[in-house]
């Protein structure tokens, strides 16, 4: 990680009052983040989100993605999105990471914007969209869940929850080949006490963040770095199936049924990910293993699928074979007999490989409270 650049400046930004007694907020940016708003070029719309709409751009004649947040409508809000910018802004500028969108620099005014580097891959949601009713190649679904893995076993190492992470959220480069963590729009630092449960999207959002009963707005809830293993399980299931996780549910039913313990459907699921898949998404967070020990599992899991498809053909038999079994067609055909074998060195190793999983997995783990 950078320097902080809040630390190295006097302190983070703060709300204020000002001579009218009017509420504002004073931005603390370190200066060598901000950039020139005039040396800005905007070109077309990227993508929009509901606080903001990104535009491919040139900053100082480099391609660069341009994030403008939308001007707030009223006073309260306006401070609440100021507070918002001030914590993306520091905590982009702060990681470094070759899964994690780059950060060029920031202003605040006219605009609040953000300059990051520019992935002309678009988002992993739209690519998904792109390919139904089909799934991505299994070892490029892996793939990518593993590079979100490598990402989010950063930030946890540096303290930092992401809180909304979801295909609209990871961005593919050029190649399609490589997935970056974007949107720090609701990522923060881990602190002790009570954080505010509106953090997230409701398909993507861990149980621990919804109320079984209506509570006021900005409610604190007690959770942890644990609620961004629960989104990358419904991330790594949408990445194997390409289905919407809790499809024909409004937002409401899908907190009440991720609240009561309902999770996506295991049936396209290849058997060696499914207890990977239930443990990540587990309602007791200390069950959720660390992303260090899911890039583990994926890692291992993606060896094997290479290893399986440069293994030679099992099928090689010699002509004189095929004229035999021609003749004798009751017979198992020797080919058969090789496959079976084959497949109980497989069905060997797929064993081994969750039994060693689940000895990581389930092991108790450290909370943060
Ligand atoms: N660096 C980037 N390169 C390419 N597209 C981007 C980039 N950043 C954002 N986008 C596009 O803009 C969309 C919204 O960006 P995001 O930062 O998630 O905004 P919001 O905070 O409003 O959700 C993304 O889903 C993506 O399609
Ligand atoms: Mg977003």
């Amino acid at each position: 990680m950078t320097k902080d650049p809040v630390e190295n400046a006097e302190s983070g930004g703060e709300r204020k009052g000002d001579a009218a007694g009017k509420a504002s907020f004073a931005f603390k940016f370190d200066p060598s983040i901000l950039i020139d708003p005039s040396c800005i070029k905007i070109g077309s719309v990227l993508g929009e989100g509901p606080g903001a709409i990104v535009y491919e751009g040139l900053y100082q004649s480099k391609p660069v993605a341009v994030k403008i947040i939308r001007p707030p409508k009223t006073t309260e809000v306006s401070l609440d999105c100021q507070e918002k910018f001030q914590r993306e802004v520091s905590l982009l500028a702060k990681v470094k990471h070759e899964n994690i969108v780059k950060f060029v620099g920031a202003c605040f005014e006219p605009s609040m914007i953000i300059l990051t580097e520019l992935l002309r891959g678009g988002n992993l949601q739209k690519h998904l969209w792109g390919r139904r009713p089909g799934t991505l190649d299994l070892k490029c679904s892996i793939s990518f869940a593993i590079d979100v893995c490598r990402a989010m076993e950063y930030l946890h190492a540096n303290g930092i929850i992401h809180r909304d992470l979801k295909p609209a959220n990871l961005l593919l480069t050029e190649g399609l080949n490589k997935i970056k963590v974007a949107d720090f729009g609701h990522a923060r630092e881990v602190i002790s006490g009570d954080m505010t449960s509106e953090a997230g999207t409701y398909r993507w959002m861990a149980p621990e963040l919804f109320s079984k009963e209506p509570v006021p707005k900005g409610t604190k809830k007690e959770y942890d770095h644990k609620a961004d293993v629960y989104s990358f399980s419904i991330v790594l299931w949408e990445l194997i199936v390409n289905r919407i996780p809790f499809s024909g549910r409004t937002n409401i039913l899908v907190a009440y049924a991720s609240a009561n313990q309902i999770r996506p459907e295991l049936d396209d699921i290849p058997q060696d990910l499914v207890p990977l898949l239930e443990s990540c998404w587990a309602d007791d967070p200390r069950i959720r293993p660390e992303f260090m020990e899911i890039t583990s599992h994926l890692s291992n899991y993606h060896k094997q699928l290479c290893a399986a498809e440069a293994e030679p053909p099992a099928v090689n038999v010699p002509e004189a074979e095929h004229q035999e079994s021609n003749v004798k067609e009751q017979e198992p055909p020797k080919v058969h007999m090789i496959d079976k074998s084959e497949e109980k060195k497989k069905a060997k190793r797929r064993k081994k490989c969750r039994s060693s999983f689940f000895l990581f997995c389930c092991r108790p783990v450290a909370v943060h409270e």
